[in-house]
């Protein structure tokens, strides 16, 4: 078969070992060609493409990023590629496609499947905020870079006896502010999924302070809002992609708790350093495991069909399942972050 494979949306570490095992398995195994659409669906809708061979994804496993190059497309574009979805895979010649990208990316690879453009999906984010599937690949690595950076800030935190605000990556949901504020062991963990009352947070680091200690660190998600009431502050509307954009919370956020508790405080936004390097051995171990079973599920005809872990195993469920709902920190979940404040 001739299988092309796109990778779509936001990189994420990872990406580069899902496309290594795509052509081990299908080029070893079935005998496949696989073609490498460049730019995500910008590729397809463009026609280009190229051959990736057993050179080409040597050393993969452990690059960041993404040999094909990955973009984000506009909604309009993307309606318009499904109703040309035959031409477009004729004209690559593809009998089906791997599409490797989040949550667009994967309601695009049914709409796709629906049109007469076979498409397997492979789920990827770092925000693991993919329903379904029990983590994406990415996500390891963000909250690895997320845990060095809030350990490297706690020693000059301390030195200087500052606040410091670390604002973490996560648009709807807090995965990785949790996970690296726990696994940091930040003072306060700052999520889209609860809104927090500043007063709240600002007596939490007085209280800090009254029982001797010097610094506090406090772990924000992008898209963590004050509850209703508490301060004002707007985070925009959304960009041409339909995302949502982002106030800079963390920065305002300092701000706030400097005039609020009369102590320095510093904000640090990590940004795309959460989403850069090599990924973690977890996440390739995940990636690799991905491209293998989206290779199988082609040939067995799984269409409309995503890999997912589920526990130790990967199974193929229907992109519906991913897609119906983002998957949230549950109150009970982020309640247990409270015992390490
Ligand atoms: O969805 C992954 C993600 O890294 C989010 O955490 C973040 O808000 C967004 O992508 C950033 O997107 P961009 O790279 O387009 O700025």
């Amino acid at each position: 078969m001739r299988i092309g494979v796109l990778t779509s949306g936001g990189d994420c570490p990872g990406l580069n070992a899902v496309i290594r095992s795509v052509v081990h398995r299908g080029l070893d195994v079935h005998g496949d060609e696989i073609l490498g659409i460049e730019d995500g669906f910008r590729g397809l809708i463009e026609g280009r493409a190229r051959i990736v061979s057993h050179d080409d994804v040597t050393g993969l496993l452990t690059m960041g990023g993404t040999i094909l190059g990955s973009a984000r497309v506009q909604r309009e574009r993307i309606e318009w590629a499904v109703q040309n979805a035959r031409i477009l895979a004729g004209n690559l010649g593809i009998d089906a496609l791997i599409a490797i990208g989040g949550e667009g990316t994967l309601t695009a690879a049914k709409m796709f499947s629906d049109a007469g453009l076979p498409v397997v999906g492979v789920p990827k984010t770092i925000d693991n905020d993919i329903e379904a599937t029990d983590v994406t690949f990415g996500f390891d690595t963000a909250v690895h870079v997320a845990t060095e950076a809030i350990d490297r800030l706690k020693t000059t935190a301390e030195s200087h006896q500052r606040v410091m605000v670390v604002e973490l990556m996560g648009r709807h949901t807090g995965w990785i502010t949790l996970t690296a504020g726990m696994a940091g062991g930040a003072h306060g963990i700052l999520i889209p999924e609860k809104p927090f009352d500043i007063e709240a947070v600002a007596r939490m680091i007085e209280e800090r302070f009254e029982r001797g200690k010097t610094f506090a660190i406090i772990a924000v998600a992008e898209g963590a809002k004050p509850a209703p009431g508490t301060f004002p502050f707007d985070h925009g509307s959304v960009d041409q992609y339909g995302h949502q954009t982002f106030g800079g919370i963390g920065t305002r956020l300092a701000h706030e708790l400097e005039d609020l508790l009369g102590k320095e405080s510093k904000p640090v936004i990590l940004g795309h350093v959460q989403r850069g390097g090599t990924p973690t051995a977890r996440d390739r171990v995940l990636a690799t495991r991905f491209g293998w079973h989206a290779v199988e599920a082609v040939h067995k005809g799984a269409f409309g069909h995503f890999t997912a872990l589920r526990g130790t195993e990967i199974v193929l469920l229907p992109v519906a399942d991913a897609v119906h709902r983002l998957k949230t920190v549950p109150p009970d979940q982020w309640a247990e972050s409270e015992a390490v404040l």
